[in-house]
């Protein structure tokens, strides 16, 4: 069967195909095509069955973050099947699953790879998203840091103090870092290549979402998050639907007006950090 003939379709590219990935590609992509993108050919199988299955046009690509070459193959591909109009970035690992210099690699510079590549080719009105984590917000980068963050290509990130001397240190880091800094990217990518094509680009900060990645958390760290999610007015923990949720509008003709911007969906974790109701360990 040939569900939709219409062959002008707009694409949505997705780069890392995992749980919040996947929710938000189902709420934005009917009549669209699909281009699934992961290091998991398995992940990629059968999420795209999954997909064909609900009458959803799909094609996947194996592409490895951490590698610019293959990136830049990724966003040519999406290019080649039509004017892409959503790109989002969901590849990552979390503190519990990686080392320091993984997660910089995947979640920061892989990012920027993303980012960059993207900026070549996404459509005049397209719209980006990259999923950062409410971690950002756990470690204030001082402001001259930031400052070299926001004027650095992606290439010159690892040879930064804050990532040399700081980020390298341990995985959490890592991870706080890394995650701030998908912020600054976004921001850079929508006052320069993104807006240059007149697109544009934000980032979500999930809070704690129910995903294979959060149960290596748990599985680590239970108490931990416990007590975070016991202090946080929300009192529980989200699903990726809801990040979808979000991620629709921000990527939706609602939202015309935002970009460069952070969403931070965390049920008030951050909030009862900065006001001390919890404290982080460590
Ligand atoms: N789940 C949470 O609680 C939570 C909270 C805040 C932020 N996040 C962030 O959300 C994003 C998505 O996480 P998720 O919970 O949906 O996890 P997930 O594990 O379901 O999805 C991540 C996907 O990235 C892919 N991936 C890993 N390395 C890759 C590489 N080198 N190249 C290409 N793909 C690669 C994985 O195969 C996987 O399919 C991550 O960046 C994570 O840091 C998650």
């Amino acid at each position: 069967m040939i569900f939709n003939r219409n062959n002008k379709k707009q694409v949505v590219a997705l780069l890392g195909a995992g749980s919040m990935g996947t929710a938000i590609v189902r709420r934005i992509a009917a009549s669209k095509k699909i281009l699934l993108g992961d290091i998991s050919e398995k992940a990629l199988e059968r999420v795209s069955a999954d997909f064909k299955r609900s009458g959803y046009d799909v094609e996947t690509c194996v592409v490895n973050a951490l590698e610019k070459k293959s990136v830049v193959a990724f966003a040519k591909k999406a290019a080649d099947l039509g004017p892409v109009m959503y790109f989002i970035d969901t590849a990552g690992a979390s503190p519990n699953q990686a080392s320091p210099e993984h997660i910089v690699n995947l979640d920061m510079v892989g990012t920027g790879y993303a980012v960059d590549a993207f900026g070549e080719v996404i459509a005049e009105g397209g719209a980006g998203l990259i999923i950062s984590s409410q971690a950002a917000y756990m470690y204030p980068i001082p402001n001259e840091d930031e400052l070299q963050i926001v004027n650095a290509s992606t290439d010159e990130l690892t040879d930064l103090p804050i990532v040399k001397n700081v980020a390298m240190q341990n995985s959490g880091f890592a991870y706080m870092i890394a995650k701030r800094v998908n912020h600054l990217q976004a921001q850079r990518a929508a006052a320069t290549s993104w807006g240059e094509r007149r697109a544009r680009i934000n980032t979500i900060s999930p809070g704690i979402i129910v995903t294979p990645l959060a149960y290596d958390e748990f599985n680590a760290n239970g108490e931990g998050y416990q007590a975070m999610i016991d202090a946080s007015a929300a009192r529980r923990v989200a699903s990726s639907d809801e990040i979808a949720d979000a991620a629709a509008f921000l990527l939706g003709e609602h939202a015309s007006f935002i970009t460069g911007t952070d969403l931070l969906i965390d049920g008030g974790v951050i909030a009862s950090i900065r006001t001390g109701q919890f404290k982080l360990q460590g």
